[in-house]
């Protein structure tokens, strides 16, 4: 390849989960600090960061599509890096099938984009794509700007291996980022302006650390110390595995009153044959008493999931459990997949594919559940005061839009400011979203 001048402007595009889009925020912030300008429009940017996602077929094709797409009329191309799990699964392909492509880094390297894009300017084409994580956190520069939301990794990887699932290949084992690495990243974000932040991990809950008194704490003593930055007003945290849901994260629940009332703890499936063949370490049945503690400890919690439908052998009978157990819940809100297989995994190669046809039957069957339920719970809200944290302008003049402590899209008319907490009653609710209405 022909050297080329340095890049002064870059753009990322992020395709994945909340921690490939806190990577991407990162990635973002280690270029600025090379003293590059972020650009809104990837037609002009002289860097395109494609920071994919592996989870699903459908995910990793848009790669492929995006980076022939990023030619522009005059035939010349960016100088095209291709991040995230993608990049971690698929480097060597990529590097072969795209020629365009000049850089490959994988999730646990991307702290070395910078002199790898420098080398790439200079003609070379460059793969990184080692683990695990901890030396990419020490080398990431600190936090500056924030807006009234913040993602922060607190717990990356994954040793769950569920049949199906690639993360644990793309991100590699679990590792807990060090204590005092988190209360320091929080309060630079909440320095920079974030009043809520959402703790990220792919078993978040699996989080361990020890406090500086040298205590061994879970997710749930890193909540308590985190509650006690006087400016952060809310606490998230996301995805869960139930079998990480300790008593003492149920119990923070009802003692932790920055920790929101929301819960994102994936069940998958319904079925115990189905659930067993997916490598999940719980049955339908311990799950739903793990969500009655959940709800004894604050009985308000708005509860979030995951479903894939059509695993393979999955019966009809088998799918019928899914429902039951979406009916036995009574979700707030929830995502559902038809199953992807995924190259090197298990389930890929175990028998009983289900017909395309039928998956998307079955999904269509799950969404209808998950949205009446959804309705349901917006409207259950409605007569509630609570407060909302502003996150932008609606799309009406003088228009607010926020998220309530359940996690659900507010929109008010008044006097506010972007980062405000504002007290608002809940009047009418429609499936996504509800109306408010200031008090006072
Ligand atoms: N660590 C998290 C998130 C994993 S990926 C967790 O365990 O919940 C997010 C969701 O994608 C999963 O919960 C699962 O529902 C879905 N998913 C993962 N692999 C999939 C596959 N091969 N096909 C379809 N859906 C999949
Ligand atoms: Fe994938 Fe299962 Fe790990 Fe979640 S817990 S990341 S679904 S292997
Ligand atoms: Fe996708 Fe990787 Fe997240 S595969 S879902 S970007 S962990």
């Amino acid at each position: 390849m022909p050297a080329q001048t340095p890049p002064r402007t870059f753009h990322v595009k992020s395709f994945g989960c909340q921690m490939n889009v806190y990577d991407g925020e990162r990635m973002a912030e280690l270029l600025t600090a090379e003293g590059m300008t972020a650009v809104d429009a990837r037609e002009t940017a002289d860097l395109v960061v494609l920071n994919t996602c592996h989870i699903r077929e459908k995910a990793t094709e848009k790669v492929y599509s995006d980076i022939g797409r990023l030619r522009r009329d005059d035939g010349t191309v960016p100088l095209i890096a291709v991040a995230g799990c993608v990049a971690q699964a698929e480097g060597a392909e990529i590097m072969a099938r795209a020629p365009s492509v000049r850089v490959v880094v994988g999730p646990q390297a991307y702290h070395r984009l910078p002199e790898m894009v420098a080398a790439a300017t200079k003609g070379s084409r460059e793969t990184a794509t080692d683990m695990p994580a901890e030396a990419k956190f020490a080398a990431l520069p600190q936090r500056r700007k924030s807006g009234p939301t913040a993602f922060l990794t607190i717990q990356e990887g994954c040793d769950k291996f569920c049949t199906y699932c690639v993360v644990p290949y793309t991100r590699g084992a679990e590792i807990s980022r060090a204590f005092v690495d988190l209360i320091e990243e929080a309060r630079a974000l909440v320095d920079g302006g974030a009043r809520e932040i959402t703790l990220l991990g792919q078993n978040v809950n699996a989080w361990t650390g020890e406090a500086t008194t040298g205590r061994a704490i879970g997710l749930a003593g890193l909540a308590e110390a985190l509650a006690t930055i006087p400016d952060l007003a809310r606490i998230r945290y996301t995805t869960s595995h139930p079998a990480d849901m300790d008593d003492a994260l149920i119990a923070a629940h009802a003692d932790n009153p920055k920790l929101m009332p929301f819960l994102h703890l994936p069940v998958q499936s319904g079925s115990d044959r189905v659930l067993k063949a997916m490598n999940r370490s719980h049955s339908a049945d311990g799950y739903l008493k793990l969500i009655d503690r959940v709800r004894a400890a604050r009985p308000d919690i708005a509860l979030s999931g995951d479903f894939i439908v059509g695993f393979p052998g999955e019966t009809e009978a088998e799918f019928a459990d899914t429902l039951a157990i979406i009916d036995a819940v009574g979700y707030a809100q929830a995502y559902s997949f038809k199953y992807s297989a995924r190259p090197g995994t298990p389930a890929a190669l175990m028998d009983g594919h289900v017909p395309a046809t039928v998956m998307e039957d079955r999904l269509a069957q799950v969404q209808d559940r998950i949205n009446r339920d959804q309705l349901a719970f917006n409207q259950a809200s409605i007569g509630r005061r609570c407060q909302v944290l502003v996150e932008r302008r609606g799309r009406q003049p003088g228009q607010w839009l926020g998220k309530s402590p359940w996690l659900q899209s507010v929109h008010f008319s008044d006097e506010a400011a972007i980062g405000d907490l504002v007290e608002v009653d809940l009047i009418s609710a429609g499936p996504n979203s509800i109306a408010g209405q200031r008090v006072g």
